[in-house]
């Protein structure tokens, strides 16, 4: 989008120190933009909650400057900033002595806005969470704590903040519901155009939600990314850990071309070749199959060693026995799309070719089984059962749709 991106919070070189030296958070720099959704990731104590509280003058910085909406929050009245900026708490933080409706429109009333327009706010406001209208004069205890979280995350957006902060809001929750307040909370953003800071300790829901994940560490900032970028690039070991190999394999997956992971110069053989140089070739090299490939280069087939040995008799070059018909597939194309069709055949390696169908390389099973085989198909007794026999199949065959 070619939208341009205007700061809503600016943290220029901000710390917290607690009464007693207690260091929380140091040197903060962080700029969140409007529309963005930012999760802050990070171990138990890393500074997450702090980072965020500071935002809505909760907890004062003791060193640097926040700016909201370009101006120096400590200029502003906290009450009066508080009521721009949307925030749910961990485990919800309902009234329990006031009703939803009552709940829902506390920011509101507290801006004066009259009983006609809170009453239709609210009515907008459940409806978009799909919980009926009469249900605006329960109290918090009558819903389940999935339904009170809905109530938590509209309170939030009833007085129309643009900027909405959100501590672990769904940590609480069995993770069916948890998915569907994601999926809610994603929807809002977007439609309505916020900006939510999200504070987390899981990766999963960092890399579904956020448009930009903070990472930190010991009440410092590791690294700054978008989800696709931190799963790229991760910085550090801290952040590699925090990510979990698997899906930083399944990440790759999504990202590397085959050309990435094959290997190159395959033993190859020209059509004009004897077949004794054919057999020599493949006991020196210990391998019971070889491509074919012509003077410049270009894939033609392949021989192995049983057709090989069957007619050893009758011919004298290569070109008399190769198979012409064979499964490869392009440099350029992304592991992820190519990987399920390599493991399915059940082919020890596969060529690989460049765009003019010269041979480049091979990838083999035993690779792609190692990086993606997991990952990729889990451990689903199914998929283990779809994967033939490698001894079963030919080597290198099939038809031809690289
Ligand atoms: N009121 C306080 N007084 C003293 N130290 C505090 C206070 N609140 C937090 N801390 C300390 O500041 C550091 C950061 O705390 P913070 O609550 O920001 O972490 P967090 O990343 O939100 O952790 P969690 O994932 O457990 O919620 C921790 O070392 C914590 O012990
Ligand atoms: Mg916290």
């Amino acid at each position: 989008m070619a939208t341009e991106k205007t700061p809503i919070v600016q943290y220029q070189d901000v710390n917290k120190v607690y009464r007693g030296g207690n260091v929380a958070v140091e040197h903060i720099n962080l700029t969140i933009n409007q529309g963005e959704f930012v999760c802050l990731i990070g171990t138990s104590g890393s500074g997450k909650t702090t980072t965020m509280r500071m935002i809505n003058r909760m907890l004062e910085p003791t060193g640097g400057t926040i700016l909201f909406k370009g101006q120096d929050i400590h200029q502003q009245d906290p009450v009066n900033l508080r009521r721009h900026i949307g925030y749910v708490i961990q485990n919800i933080g309902l009234m329990p002595h006031m009703t939803l409706y009552e709940n829902i429109t506390l920011v509101p009333k507290l801006l004066k806005w009259p009983e006609k327009k809170r009453r239709a706010k609210a009515e907008e406001l459940i409806k978009m969470v799909d919980l009926p209208v009469d249900y605006l004069d329960r109290y918090p205890a009558e819903l389940s704590g999935g339904q009170q979280q809905r109530i938590g995350v509209i309170r939030a957006l009833a007085a129309n903040q643009d900027l909405i902060l959100m501590d672990e809001p769904f940590g609480a929750l069995d993770p069916i519901t948890r998915e569907s307040l994601q999926d809610l909370v994603k929807n809002l953003q977007q439609t309505l155009g916020k900006t939510v800071v999200f504070v987390t300790h899981d990766m999963d829901e960092a890399l579904k939600l956020a448009t930009k994940i903070v990472v930190m560490d010991g009440g410092h900032i590791i690294q700054t990314a978008t989800p696709t970028a931190l799963l790229q690039h991760p910085a550090t070991p801290f952040v590699r850990e925090l990510i979990g190999e698997e899906r930083l394999i399944q990440a790759r997956a999504d990202v590397t071309t085959v050309g990435a992971i094959m290997l190159k110069d395959p033993v190859s053989i020209t059509p004009g070749k004897s077949l004794v140089e054919a057999i020599k070739l493949m006991r020196d090299r210990r391998v019971d199959t070889l491509l074919v490939v012509d003077d410049n280069g270009y894939l033609k087939g392949f021989i192995d060693i049983e057709s090989l040995t069957r007619q050893y008799a009758k011919s004298t070059a290569v070109a008399d026995i190769m198979q012409k018909k064979l499964f490869y597939v392009q440099e350029s194309a992304l592991l992820r799309d190519s990987v399920d069709r390599i493991l399915k055949r059940g082919l020890k390696y596969v060529p690989v070719v460049d765009q003019d169908n010269k041979l480049k390389g091979i990838v083999t099973r035993a690779a792609l089984v190692d990086m993606v085989y997991d990952t990729i198909w889990g451990e689903s007794a199914d998929h283990s059962e779809q994967a033939p026999k490698a001894d079963a199949e030919p080597q290198v065959g099939g038809d031809q749709n690289g």
